[in-house]
């Protein structure tokens, strides 16, 4: 966990990568990288994803691949042995959590109630998705949270942008915020994989200008 803690804590920002072709999956998080984002996940949403994810943890780069929308004990065995660091998914299975603590990788199970968060936290977790950020409550439900949980960090995903990520990461109880905002489909269908370094740039640069 340190490794992607202290990652995190210096570029707050988790890039989802959803790509069908392993060389597309390749070029963007290369682009994210060079942007100055390296913990980058891999979303299983596509037929192709497992190869996409396979071709990203072997790359020599220094990048902490995850896999994300693991839906499965079965997936998330199989993201461990394609070399995945750690487990995201959209909600709480314990099956899942099950397999990452086995395996001692970080796993982030998708929460959006306090049962939920009490569930994972006896579960023994104490860094959980908060999924889907905005519908579920944004800002307000995670200061809520914050009350209550005071060893808990959330990761927010769903609705997170430019716009709004400033105000998620000032939140004393935010690890990081994840979201899709930064591999836009048209960018990579245009191949305009610039415009995906710009955009970690500037994910990178709100982070560092949020005091806490
Ligand atoms: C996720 O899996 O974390 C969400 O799909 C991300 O949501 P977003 O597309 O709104 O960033």
């Amino acid at each position: 966990m340190t490794d992607l803690n202290s990652r995190l804590a210096n570029a707050p920002v988790v890039p989802l990568v959803q790509a069908d072709d392993p060389k597309i999956a390749v070029a963007t998080t290369r682009a994210l990288a060079a942007g100055g984002l390296t913990v980058i996940e891999v979303v299983l949403r596509t037929p192709s994803s497992m190869d996409c994810l396979s071709a990203i943890c072997d790359l020599d780069d220094d990048i902490i691949v995850g896999a994300g929308t693991v839906l499965s004990a079965e997936q998330a065995s199989t993201v461990l042995d394609q070399g995945a660091k750690f487990i995201v998914s959209p909600g709480l299975d314990e099956s899942i959590v099950q397999i990452a603590q086995e395996n001692n990788i970080p796993v982030f199970p998708g929460i959006n109630t306090p049962s939920e968060i009490m569930k994972a936290r006896n579960l023994g977790l104490n860094m959980l998705k908060f999924f889907p950020a905005t519908i579920a409550g944004g800002i307000p439900a995670l200061k809520a949270f914050g009350s209550v949980f005071g060893d808990v960090k959330f990761m927010p995903t769903g609705g997170v942008s430019a716009g709004n990520l400033a105000d998620f990461l000032a939140l004393e109880n935010i690890v990081a915020c994840g979201g899709s905002w930064l591999t836009p489909a048209a960018a990579i269908a245009a191949g305009n994989y610039d415009a995906i370094s710009r955009l970690a740039e500037e994910a990178v640069s709100i982070a560092s200008s949020v005091a806490k």
